[in-house]
């Protein structure tokens, strides 16, 4: 037989198109698509099941030291195990600088630790935190070539923070370099100023932060990174949209022809404020950066989702446990401050917008094949090999029964949180087996993966900036440099 593997009778989708075939994988890879192949070594039935795309989840945090220091209570092991469970089979997770720490070491410290624990196939973003001359000259394009063709920089948060010279100094090299810049867009004087305010009239509660982090610091900060981006005609991926507001001014750049991209997470569909409202410390739970805002927020980012607005819908899966060694304040002093940023999703990504995208009819089943992986792929650069079903891509898969229903508790995710901001919701349709690189990892609700036995990506140019390669390459300068002649 030509096949170690076939993938039978199921109903697939792509993100153009849905049709019925089966899967013929050979060494991982798929090598056959069509109406009926002969049996191969192994067979897995899958009529009456949905076949996507194993999802990517271009954004999370693992293993990683957070902007006010905290440690993730996930490791490479638990994250990427939650993952798979999840449907979702490559993720990009942080390589993270903090200042004073060297970008080569940072990224050999990461690359060890998932070596040694991921269960599914990974690539790295770098978080950059000090854009000096050796990090711009040297050791950024180092990275890039290995791979890590993409940078995230913050706007906020006392470590991590970059000035508006800095951000341009980012901008020019990411251009140079073909690497996409992704920004935390809130406005840190805003936030401090709230804050500050707050805290000086004994308001501390974990809803408090909410208030701290007004709308108005991620819109202004998120046109402000889109001005820096038109000045320089350089391509940028604004993270985590929360806002309404934001997902116009993203809307209308993008009009404008800026080279603008932008992501979503579950927690800006599913929760609002209110659910940082609660009695004692319950609301830090909800707690992340920017936070969830209220139902007309959530609509417009589903609109967004919808209309390309948004292409990517990731998780910002940052893992903290309900205790003191994560969320809850670790002095009496500051309440809110104190609390670590970030919510679990890891896991319930892909479940949540299946079941309240797709099955309500709110978006198509090729929109959530697009949003949680084929756009990934092409925005990261890891297209063709990943991110669809196609001869010669990676045989990363999930079979999704679409009428199975599950009312979710923490006890059956696999992460080391402890808790899940979706307790006692119930969902329709679940990735039932899982397949990464023609590997049947999940099966009958349980893992058949080693350790270490997912591999790094070294990931290619981002589509975002082959554009613009394309653009430059027919000799016109950008447009800061118009003006810069005697
Ligand atoms: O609150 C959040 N999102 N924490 C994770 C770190 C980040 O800014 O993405
Ligand atoms: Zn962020
Ligand atoms: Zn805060
Ligand atoms: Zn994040």
């Amino acid at each position: 037989t030509p096949f170690d593997l076939t993938v039978r009778n199921g109903r697939i989708s792509t993100d153009t198109q849905t049709f019925e075939a089966d899967i013929g994988i050979r060494d991982g890879v798929i090598v056959a698509i069509e109406k009926k192949l002969s049996l191969g070594r192994d067979d897995i039935d899958a009529a009456g099941r949905w076949v996507l795309p194993g999802g990517i989840d271009s954004h999370v945090h693992v293993e990683q030291l957070s902007g006010m220091g905290v440690m993730c209570a996930d490791d490479f092991h638990s994250a990427t195990v939650s993952a798979v469970f999840g449907g979702t089979t490559t993720i990009i997770p942080f390589a993270a600088q903090h200042r004073g720490m060297n970008i080569p070491a940072v990224i050999a410290d990461y690359s060890r630790l998932a070596r040694e624990k991921a269960v599914i196939d990974y690539g790295f973003h770098l978080i950059l935190a000090n854009p000096d001359e050796t990090a711009l000259t040297v050791d950024l394009p180092e990275a890039i070539r290995n791979g890590i063709t993409s940078l995230k920089v913050y706007m906020t948060y006392d470590r991590l923070k970059l000035d508006d010279y800095q951000l341009l100094d980012v901008l020019e090299l990411a251009d140079r370099e073909g690497a996409l810049v992704m920004l935390h867009a809130e406005n840190h004087d805003m936030i401090r100023w709230l804050a500050q305010r707050l805290i000086e009239r004994g308001l501390k509660a974990p809803k408090f932060h909410g208030v701290a982090h007004n709308p108005l610091a991620e819109t202004e900060a998120t046109f402000r990174a889109v001005s820096l981006s038109r000045l320089l005609d350089v391509p940028v991926l604004i993270v985590h949209v929360a806002g309404q507001e934001t997902v116009k001014v993203i809307r209308d750049a993008r009009a404008l022809g800026a080279q603008v991209h932008a992501e979503s997470c579950p927690q800006y569909l599913f929760l609002t404020a209110d659910d940082l409202d609660q009695p004692g410390l319950e609301g830090a739970k909800f707690c992340c950066s920017p936070p969830p805002r209220d139902g007309a927020s959530q609509e417009a980012v589903w609109e967004g989702l919808k209309d390309g607005t948004l292409g990517v819908f990731s998780s910002d899966h940052a893992p903290y446990r309900f205790d003191e060694t994560g969320k809850l304040p670790k002095g009496e002093q500051t309440g809110f401050k104190d609390m670590a940023n970030g919510v679990p999703g890891i896991e319930l990504r892909m479940p949540l917008l299946f079941s309240e995208g797709v099955m309500t009819g709110r978006i198509t089943i090729e929109q959530f094949v697009a949003l949680t992986s084929t756009n990934h792929a092409r925005m990261y650069g890891l297209a063709p090999k990943k991110g669809s079903i196609a001869i010669g891509a990676d045989a990363d898969l999930a079979l999704w029964n679409p009428a199975r229903e599950t009312t979710i508790t923490w006890s059956m995710l696999h992460d080391n949180v402890g808790y899940t901001p979706y307790e006692g919701r119930t969902l329709r349709g679940w990735p039932e087996v899982v397949l990464s690189r023609g590997r049947v990892v999940v099966k009958d609700n349980t893992l058949n993966a080693e350790r270490g036995s997912g591999r790094y990506v070294p990931r290619g140019k981002p589509e975002p900036m082959q554009h613009k390669a394309a653009v430059t390459s027919k000799g016109a300068l950008s447009a800061w440099t118009k003006g810069m002649t005697a």
